[in-house]
């Protein structure tokens, strides 16, 4: 059976660098649910954050319930049930438009927990400054939905919002956040440094642990606005809090040869189950699980009794194969890959990176069986918190 395996060991690490970064920084860091949301690994995360980001009401549920601290909620839109419900528990709620602003500025500022500052109110704005490639992943394209840009925000009445929030970038450095920032500044830095303004959210798409991540940076920006401008700097990543924490683990079902290509297909979906590796477009680095020993590849963990070759580009190693999925969609590829020695059916790969924007997205598509997911102790245990079977294949279809 396929799984997504998690290192606790590794989710450990990189709280642990967030965590310093808040510390020397005093800005409130977040996970963003919306990448993660294995409530089973919140015990390793919830030393080290100040809260969750949610996107609406199901999320803030989740965050509350099980990370606690702050919660932060954006949406691009409410239904009024979710946010008469947010009001109740919710710290930060965040309006992607004037319209839902003053649909429920009333509700809002008539609330108890909003006239005792328990709840916080704020505007995501645009500063339309694109620093990303892929416009999938780029808030800040022509046209784009999210956010409110400066020119829509002249003679609205802002009475009652104390947050700025932007989310603009993608896996990126401390250097685009800078820019991003200098730009936001130019068009909302008076609103910044109006005193009605307490909070500045900053988003997510910061990979600040990654090694080569400029912390430093990151550390002195956050201090210079919060001086500057007297406002809570929040940053709510997602990625960062599992990047290179986890992997997919499948199986070879089958080889063939056809049209010119040795094709292997596997117990996985890049549909499915790895939808990045189709929308990015991403290419994950795989590796064939070997018996101890036998080969030093080094994925995100290493399992007791197994080593790991890595896999290299189309025809950089002997044996190359189209690794494909067991659905019926033509584009279903995870991509052309060769390894050392022949593959046989049965063999097991491993897609490193698997643990953010994978399991939150996963379907049951042609019915494809669903990975288990399971915990990787510091003591080598495995131990599964997810085991989906056919019932639960039957019952989301309605
Ligand atoms: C509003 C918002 N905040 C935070 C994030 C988290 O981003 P990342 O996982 O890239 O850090 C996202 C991701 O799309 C987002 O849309």
């Amino acid at each position: 059976m396929a799984s997504f395996i998690i290192s606790l060991t590794a989710l450990q690490r990189n709280a642990q660098v967030l965590s310093n970064v808040a510390k020397a920084s005093g800005a409130h860091i977040l996970l963003a649910l919306k990448a993660f949301s294995t409530t089973s690994c919140f015990d390793t995360i919830r030393p080290h954050a100040a809260g969750c980001c949610a996107s609406g009401l199901y999320e803030a549920r989740l965050a509350a319930r099980h990370m606690g601290g702050h919660v932060a909620v954006y949406s691009p839109a409410y239904r009024e049930s979710e946010l008469t419900e947010l009001l109740e528990f919710a710290h930060h709620i965040d309006f992607n438009s004037v319209p839902q602003w003053l649909r429920y500025k009333e509700q809002c500022l008539s609330h108890p927990r909003v006239q005792s500052g328990q709840l916080q109110l704020g505007l995501r704005v645009n500063p339309c400054y694109s620093t990303g490639h892929t416009p999938l992943y780029d808030p800040c394209v022509p046209g784009s939905r999210l956010g409110i840009p400066a020119a829509e925000l002249e003679g609205v009445d802002l009475n009652g919002i104390s947050g700025l929030h932007f989310h603009t970038l993608c896996e990126q450095g401390a250097q685009e956040l800078i820019d991003t920032f200098r730009a936001f500044e130019k068009s909302f830095g008076a609103l910044l440094a109006s005193p009605r303004i307490k909070y500045l959210n900053m988003g997510g798409g910061h990979w600040i642990t990654k090694p080569d991540y400029d912390r430093a940076a990151l550390i002195s920006l956050v201090k210079e606005i919060r001086e500057c401008y007297n406002v809570e700097v929040y940053l709510e990543p997602g990625e960062a809090w599992c990047v290179h924490t986890g992997i997919l683990k499948a199986t070879v079902l089958d080889i063939f040869d056809s049209m010119g290509y040795r094709h292997a297909i596997l117990d996985v979906s890049a549909s499915a189950h790895m939808p990045d590796v189709l929308e990015m477009p991403y290419r994950p680095d795989v590796y064939a699980v070997r018996p101890a020993g036998q080969a030093n590849g080094t994925p995100a963990l290493q399992l007791a009794n197994e080593s790991y070759a890595a896999a290299g580009e189309a025809n950089e190693l002997a044996h190359t194969y189209r690794l494909g999925a067991p659905t019926c969609l033509a584009g279903d590829v995870i991509g052309d890959f060769s390894f050392d020695t022949p593959l046989q059916v049965g063999d097991e790969l491993i897609f490193d990176d698997m643990t953010h924007y994978t399991i939150v997205k996963t379907t049951h598509f042609n019915g494809v069986p669903h990975p288990t997911v399971q915990l990787l102790h510091e003591n080598g245990q495995l131990h599964t918190v997810c085991a989906l079977d056919y019932t639960d294949f039957e019952h989301r279809l309605g």
